[in-house]
């Protein structure tokens, strides 16, 4: 398989841990409805507990699908596993940073905000799954370039399929 392809094979669990909030979040917000100091919500109504655990666990199980599909890229279950559960926790994490500088320069729950939104995630999964595993240069430069327009293909998809109210 092209390293292309096995970029994209790596990152997975990340980009179904970053979309399956909008199927399995909703109910109560991590911050608890609470504002920050500027007087703003903390991170908004769009974060939710069940968004977040449900997006780790979905990411997590797809881990044990690849393994099963290509155990030699993982070398163990629990290798990818762990993996797996890095890169979700990464997304979603980054997804909350995301969120706490969109609240912070007053962007609204929602609102598109270029780089921070289709990035943030992808580069903090990277982050939190490099001392298990990582990629070679070529293909993080790949994934920085590629991920945007996945993304917004995603993205577009939810909202045409009625699972988001708007296209990004
Ligand atoms: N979602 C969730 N819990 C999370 C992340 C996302 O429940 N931890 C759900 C919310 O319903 C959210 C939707 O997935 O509206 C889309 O996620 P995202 O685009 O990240 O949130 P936004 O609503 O755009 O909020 P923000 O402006 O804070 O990014
Ligand atoms: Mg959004």
């Amino acid at each position: 398989m092209s390293s292309v392809l096995w970029a994209l094979w790596y990152i997975l669990p990340a980009y179904v841990a970053n979309a399956s909030p909008v199927l399995v979040g909703g109910g109560e917000p991590m911050d608890g409805g609470r504002n920050w100091r500027d007087g703003r919500r903390l991170l908004g109504d769009g974060k939710t507990w069940r968004g977040f655990f449900g997006g780790i666990a979905l990411g997590t199980l797809t881990g044990a699908v690849q393994y099963v599909i290509t155990p030699d890229y993982y070398g163990t279950l629990k290798v990818a596993l762990l993996l797996a559960f890095l890169l979700s926790l990464g997304a979603l994490v980054g997804d909350l940073i995301g969120s706490f500088i969109k609240r912070r320069v007053n962007l609204p729950r929602g609102a598109p905000a270029l780089g921070l939104d289709q990035l943030g995630f992808v580069i903090s999964a990277m982050v939190f799954a490099y001392p298990v595993k990582t990629l070679p240069s070529g293909g993080i430069l790949f994934l920085l370039v590629v991920t945007p327009f996945v993304h917004w293909g995603a993205n577009y998809l939810a909202y045409r399929m009625g699972w988001k109210s708007v296209p990004w």
